[in-house]
């Protein structure tokens, strides 16, 4: 796009741009750092790619009106397709399989499915608190938010279950995951040494990528061997042909989205429910106030279905902490045809910016006090008060997340059982750290959980 008049880092160079001082390991946080000084629309831009970021809400509520802008699978997300093929959240939208699988797959997110999955969120939660009650030490959160969220979306999603709470080192799925994504996200990386110090090899990536699809083949033949009907993620799409036309996905396209599901169903969780473990156990005050709210709610007891969307005060914890640190931390947004943002900036058809959520979820046009958690932002009087699009943790339009009901459900169900079960003794010394792949997380954060002395039996394994 034509990026004449958009504010960019002073002091760039001809040639590299932007390249000084920016660090591979930490781009999004880099951009946050630049968009408080540069404001609502700045560009970033290293060799000869120019990138546009969009953060302020009223551009923002421009780019998500869906008959101007619609989602554009570029970069970061064009490079994830080696692994996500053409599943819903790799897919373009002009690709019929993402209508055709987001037609099929939409039932597996209504609110009777989530009454379905409750008792294997459950199960997934009561190996969480096995595992703390049976630790001597502090526990690393986000490695065991990330256990507790792959259990979760295996089990929920396809009936296999990981073992992640059994293992010390993570299961080799993931391993080859996170390495996958690393490698994906670095092929931007316009210096041939970063990709090679970085990202690791293209044989290795191969190899990755065989070790997801080689253990999501096994899973599907495994469920068509046994017969059984389930209604599950994998059930409907094995059985499920689209509401009106009949028409099913193909082999290739049911793996395509069993990668996906996987990848993008559980990291993003469980960074949101480390963030607010951080966030809480820094803020006594607001850890009583959610651990009053879960004891007055569930009375001692384990949560039915119905129990979980009753914590208002815990889901507003969430919400902050997505507020602050959104784990899919940004969406990019395409033109449709030749449009004038902010009645300034001309894009032609096809031109896309990014928009960096942490951003836009500090506009102190709409934020006060922005970097403060408190989730009291979220009452609904106050959510009423601000503009519609000034909190997008799970993006916009047709290609918004169809996992957040999910991802919802099992968060509070979490956070409410282990809020309900446990005293943290903190390290006052850690100061957070984020971890960036495709998601955000906290790193080096750990808690030390101590069953409560006064609630002893509160929660325990039935
Ligand atoms: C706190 C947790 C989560 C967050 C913050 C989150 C965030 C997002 C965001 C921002 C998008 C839009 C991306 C874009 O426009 O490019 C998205 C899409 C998507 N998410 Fe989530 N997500 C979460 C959990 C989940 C879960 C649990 C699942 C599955 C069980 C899931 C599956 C998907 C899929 C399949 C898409 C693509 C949808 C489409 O384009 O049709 N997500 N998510």
């Amino acid at each position: 796009m034509d990026t004449t008049g958009i504010p960019h880092r002073p002091g760039r160079l001809p040639l590299v741009g932007d390249l000084l001082g920016a660090n591979p390991r930490t781009p999004l946080q880099d951009t946050v750092r630049l968009g408080k000084r540069l404001g609502p629309i700045f560009s970033r831009k290293f060799f000869d790619m120019e990138v546009v970021l969009v953060s302020g809400v009223d551009l923002v509520t421009e780019l998500n009106d869906e008959t101007k802008f619609g989602k554009h699978v570029g970069m970061g997300v064009e490079n994830l397709r080696a692994l996500g093929g053409d599943g819903l959240f790799t897919a373009h939208t002009h690709e019929p399989n993402w209508r055709l699988a987001h037609d099929i797959l939409q039932p597996a997110f209504s609110a009777e499915a989530m009454r379905r999955y409750h008792p294997v969120m459950l199960e997934a939660a009561r190996e969480l608190v096995a595992a703390w009650d049976a630790a001597t030490g502090p526990v690393d959160v986000s490695a065991d938010m990330t256990r507790l969220t792959l259990e979760t979306i295996g089990l929920a999603g396809f009936g296999y279950r990981f073992g992640s709470f059994e293992r010390v080192e993570p299961h080799p799925f993931v391993t080859a995951m996170l390495r996958a994504l690393r490698f994906a996200q670095l092929q931007n990386a316009k210096l041939p040494f970063i990709r090679r110090a970085f990202a690791g090899s293209a044989a290795q990536n191969r190899a990755d990528i065989a070790t997801m699809t080689n253990l999501v083949d096994e899973v599907i033949a495994g469920r068509r061997r046994g017969g059984e009907e389930s209604r599950d993620l994998l059930g409907l799409m094995l059985t499920e042909g689209h509401p009106e036309t009949g028409e099913r996905l193909d082999p290739v396209n049911i793996r395509n989205q069993a990668i996906t599901f996987v990848v993008a169903g559980h990291e993003t969780t469980s960074g949101a429910l480390s963030f607010a473990l951080y966030y809480l156990t820094r803020h006594p005050e607001l850890l009583a106030k959610a651990r009053a709210e879960v004891d007055a709610v569930w009375d001692g007891r384990e949560p039915a279905f119905s129990d979980v969307a009753k914590l208002r005060y815990v889901r507003r914890v969430l919400d902050e902490a997505m507020r602050l640190w959104p784990t899919a931390p940004g969406y990019a947004r395409a033109a449709r045809e030749d449009v004038v943002l902010g009645g300034k900036y001309r894009m032609r058809k096809g031109d896309w910016v990014i928009v960096p959520l942490p951003l836009l979820h500090r506009d102190p046009k709409v934020w006060a006090d922005p970097e403060v958690f408190d989730p009291d932002r979220f009452e609904p009087a106050a959510v009423k008060k601000r503009p519609a699009q000034a909190y997008k943790p799970f993006g916009t339009g047709e290609r918004a997340c169809i996992g957040r009901q999910f991802a919802l459900h099992e968060a509070v169900l979490a956070l409410g059982m282990v809020l309900q079960r446990y005293d943290f003794d903190v390290d006052p010394a850690y100061e957070l750290e984020i971890v960036e792949s495709l998601t955000l997380k906290p790193s080096g954060f750990t808690l030390r959980p101590r069953v409560r002395a006064t609630t002893e039996n509160v929660g325990a394994l039935r």
